[in-house]
């Protein structure tokens, strides 16, 4: 069974308490839950980690990047919170790796500060979503099957 990795980077393990009225008021704890059931409705196993380290955003896309070359990777939904904005290591990081990722916001960026209207991790993603809530995690999860 392939792998999905699901990946949030900074300020995510807040979901809940974090400005309800953009995020919501699921935890990352439901996030995961939604994300077990929509890969167990298709079959795919689930990797769902957050971290607030840039550094180490990048050592887990170059593992999925690795796991994609040897046949064991669907891809990664990657919600890189700030570091979307910012984060040149991690747009070389999905480039050099080669790895699969739909790149995915919570709330849409681009009805928000200017500052999150450049992302630099759209041009290395196979497809970018933002605005649909958390429900936005199992419809990407759906996606990767038809890559
Ligand atoms: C976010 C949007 C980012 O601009 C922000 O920094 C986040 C969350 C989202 O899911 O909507 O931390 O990626």
């Amino acid at each position: 069974m392939n792998t999905a990795y699901v990946f949030n980077g900074p300020n995510l393990n807040l979901l809940g308490t974090r400005e309800p009225q953009v995020y919501g008021a699921q935890t990352l704890a439901d996030v995961e839950a939604l994300c077990r059931t929509a890969c167990a409705e298709h079959g795919l196993t689930l990797d769902f980690r957050q971290t607030n380290h840039e550094g180490e955003l990048v050592s887990w896309v170059h593992e999925a990047g690795r796991a994609q070359a040897e046949g064991r990777s669907a891809g990664v939904v990657l919600n890189a919170g700030a570091y979307t904005h910012t984060s040149i290591a991690l747009h070389d990081a999905i480039k050099g790796s080669g790895a699969l990722v739909i790149e995915l916001h919570i709330s849409n960026v681009h009805a928000r500060e200017s500052f999150r209207h450049h992302s630099y991790i759209s041009p290395v993603a196979r497809a970018v979503m933002a605005g649909f809530g958390v429900r936005g995690y199992a419809i990407a999860l759906a996606a990767l099957t038809g890559f």
